[in-house]
């Protein structure tokens, strides 16, 4: 085979940090953060590298509880680098201050906080975001919350996480962009540029930290915290794309993960830490541990010591060590012991003082503190906007939606009443300021029923139609929240079937961090809204939706199984040598399970909205190296809608195997209520590129199946054939 574009995966990039800002003045200033470091002991040095909570930085300057316990003296602690998770501006004050002034050298500390949708105000959850395929809208929420954070003192977000997911076990399926490396690559993206916009030095901006790399997303058995064994290929084909987006966009910091990578746990991983992340992405910013992860290694039993641990994390890469005391007590002894290189240590402490600088804080250590900065946008509203954009209509028979004004309307459900509706890492949001979909209903002129007890579903036979709302609590999704059981809890399918007894006009609502298998109840509803944990405006944007005020337009962004048994499920997986064969599905020898059909409920990519949008025209156009694809859409109903237009491609012959089918373009689209609208895009051989077994990523000449759609099993377009 001829090879083009050829690109070595560890060819090392020119590095462009000095490209934001005049590059004399930046001279200057390297000049002057040197000066600095100059003047630090080692002890100090090592402080910058590592991070604490609040909780250690009592303001009586007295030795504590939580500092007992990590055996820190008040001369570490005035010396430490960095703070996680504060709670409101005064923390920050407060912390910093006391920090000013008891710290010899006065290095104001950075202040780091986990803004995964949304600060105060909460958006929905990122799968969810994901689910909306629009990047404007995630860059909007990424822009808004920052803003929030910032106001707050926040510096630093450990956001987005750029993790590839396909197990709905896993918890953090929650935090993800959902099954496909292009959806991920393109949404992570626009996180970085959200929380960043024009730049640090603009005080209500903050510093994008994505994470976690790499590999969590394979934790075997969808368990958190579990073992990763992946191959070469797939971390360069499928993980490391999304990351590689996120540092091009400017991601100041890096978290290394907590799983393993070709048996060596992540924190202590020089080939990923280094060779991948340094050498081949070119990523200049700070690389700080997961939470505990350094000592952790003696866990996993690759290390016997806080000295061990600490030289294999350090020497591996990582910059920051979070929450633990292993850098703080065991570095400076292997520094003077000429274990650990001192020049390593300052290379990495003034990674850290260019952040601090970066981020303005020599000059302003209350940055943005003291601005009186106003947000101008109503954040409830744009979170109940996000919100309605960002949750996918699974179903709707008989067009059972969008709920008439003149209805009569019954309400029921574990989920009716329920202000439980942020989701994982909302920690500064209140479930009390959420807002339940029966109080959304109450805002309305509508007619509506509320049905608290399974003992009063009778009286459901005298309205028009009979919402239910059901699913995860906000504590079964998100970290260490792995389940093996993935359907709605007995209570919320018995009241299904009880209310399906009186009326048979059913839609569902479903609040969830993950794709549940809903192949029990799907037959009782006649419409599917499935809501993710939409945030703090979560009844009201549900209700804009279910009454056709907002005309869904989401996709998922993972596919809805037809049971657990079928993690990892996702529309890419490899083709097989027994592919399942759906003219004949009985035959035995195949790649199959016995006991549940192929596929999934729901197909990636699938959502459905209120018009009639149809594709009724495409073509391809061949120009040399790259094709056009024109297509026309048209809207035959008295409805707007949107539509996201799906182009998928199959490599027909590939060096190493290839996934059946692999989304490469989709974008977002407005037709008018009965209007057309045309559009077109651009493909180029670069995008047909895939990663060889040398781990060389280019384009082989030969053969691809075109698809064009608006979901992952879009009909077939044609073929177009690359000539080399
Ligand atoms: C964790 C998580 C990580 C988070 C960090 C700080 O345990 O894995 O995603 O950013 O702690 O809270």
């Amino acid at each position: 085979m001829k090879k083009v574009i050829e690109r070595h995966p560890f060819e090392v990039k020119i590095k462009t940090f000095l490209s934001l800002k005049n590059k004399k003045e930046t001279i200057m200033e390297q000049e002057k953060l040197k000066d600095l470091l100059k003047q630090m002991t080692l002890e100090e040095k090592i402080g910058q590298m590592t991070q604490l909570t609040p909780t250690f930085f009592s303001e009586s300057g007295e030795i504590t509880g939580p500092m007992l316990e990590l055996g820190l003296s008040l001369e570490q602690l005035n010396s430490i680098g960095t703070v996680l998770g504060t709670h409101t501006k005064e923390e920050v004050i407060n912390i910093q201050k006391n920090y000013l002034e008891q710290s010899r050298l006065k290095i104001p500390l950075i202040f780091m906080a986990d803004v995964i949708h949304g600060y105060e105000t909460i958006f929905p959850i990122p799968l969810a975001l994901a689910s909306s395929f629009n990047p404007k809208l995630v860059k909007r929420m990424a822009h808004l919350s920052a803003k929030e954070a910032a106001a707050a003192g926040i510096h630093v977000t450990f956001s987005p996480m750029a993790d590839l997911v396909r197990d709905a076990r896993w918890g953090r399926v929650l935090e993800s962009n959902g099954e496909d490396p292009h959806l991920n690559t393109i949404m992570t993206k626009a996180y970085v540029e959200g929380y960043q916009g024009d730049g640090l030095t603009n005080k209500q901006n903050i510093a994008a930290c994505v994470k976690h790399f790499v590999g969590y997303g394979e934790s075997q058995g969808g368990k958190d915290y579990n073992t990763v064994d992946m191959s070469d290929v797939v971390l360069f084909q499928d993980h490391l794309p999304s990351f590689k987006a996120a540092i091009d966009a400017g991601a100041k910091l890096v978290m290394s993960s907590f799983n393993l990578f070709r048996g060596v746990p992540v924190t202590a991983s020089h080939y990923l830490l280094t060779e991948v992340l340094r050498d081949h992405l070119a990523f200049d910013g700070v690389v700080i541990s997961d939470w505990a992860a350094v000592s952790e290694l003696v866990q996993h039993r690759v290390a016997d010591s806080k000295a061990s641990a600490s030289k294999k994390a350090f020497e591996a890469g990582v910059e920051i060590d979070m929450m633990t005391d292993f850098y703080l007590n065991s570095l400076p002894d292997l520094v003077k012991s000429g274990e650990v290189s001192e020049q390593m240590i300052d290379e990495t402490v003034m990674r850290i003082l260019e952040l601090k600088n970066e981020l303005g804080l020599f000059e302003d250590p209350y940055r943005g503190l003291n601005d009186n900065f106003t947000i101008e946008e109503d954040l409830r509203l744009e979170s109940r906007k996000i919100a309605t954009e960002s949750m996918v209509l699974l179903k709707n028979n008989d067009q059972v939606l969008p709920l008439k004004p003149t209805e009569k309307i019954g309400l029921a459900g574990s989920k009716a009443t329920s202000r439980d509706t942020l989701g994982a890492w909302s920690w500064i949001g209140e479930i009390d300021a959420s807002i339940a979909i029966a109080e959304a209903f109450a805002e309305t002129e509508m007619i509506v029923d509320l049905a608290e007890q399974i003992v009063d579903f009778d009286r459901f036979q005298l309205v028009d139609k009979v919402v239910i709302a059901v699913g995860e609590t906000g504590t079964e999704a998100g970290e260490a929240a792995s389940k093996t059981n993935i359907k709605l809890t007995p209570q919320d399918i018995e009241t299904v079937k009880q209310i399906y007894q009186w009326n048979k006009n059913i839609v569902l609502v479903v609040y969830s961090g993950r794709p549940l298998d809903l192949t029990d109840i799907e037959p009782y509803v006649k419409a599917i809204l499935y809501a993710w944990f939409p945030g703090s405006e979560a009844g009201r944007a549900i209700v804009d939706v279910l009454t056709g005020k907002t005309n869904p337009s989401a996709k998922l962004p993972i596919s809805l199984p037809r049971s657990v048994g079928q993690m990892p499920l996702h529309y890419n997986h490899y083709s097989t040598g027994r592919p399942f064969n759906e003219e004949n599905p009985t035959i035995r020898y195949m790649s199959r399970y016995l006991d549940v059909m192929e596929g999934p409920l729901y197909p990636f990519g699938h959502g459905l909205n209120y018009s009639e949008i149809e594709l009724i025209e495409a073509n391809i156009v061949d120009k040399q190296n790259k094709f056009i694809v024109h297509y026309t859409l048209s809207n035959k109903s008295d409805v707007d809608g949107q539509e996201v237009v799906q182009f998928y491609i199959r490599d027909c012959v590939s060096e190493v195997v290839r996934p059946v089918r692999e989304l490469k373009h989709f974008e977002k689209v407005s037709v008018k209520a009965n209007g057309f609208y045309q559009g077109s895009f651009e493909i180029t051989i670069d995008n047909l590129a895939y990663v060889h077994s040398d781990l060389k990523r280019f384009t082989d000449p030969g053969k691809f199946e075109l698809y064009l759609g608006f979901d992952s099993n879009a009909p077939k377009l044609g073929e177009w054939e690359y000539q080399g």
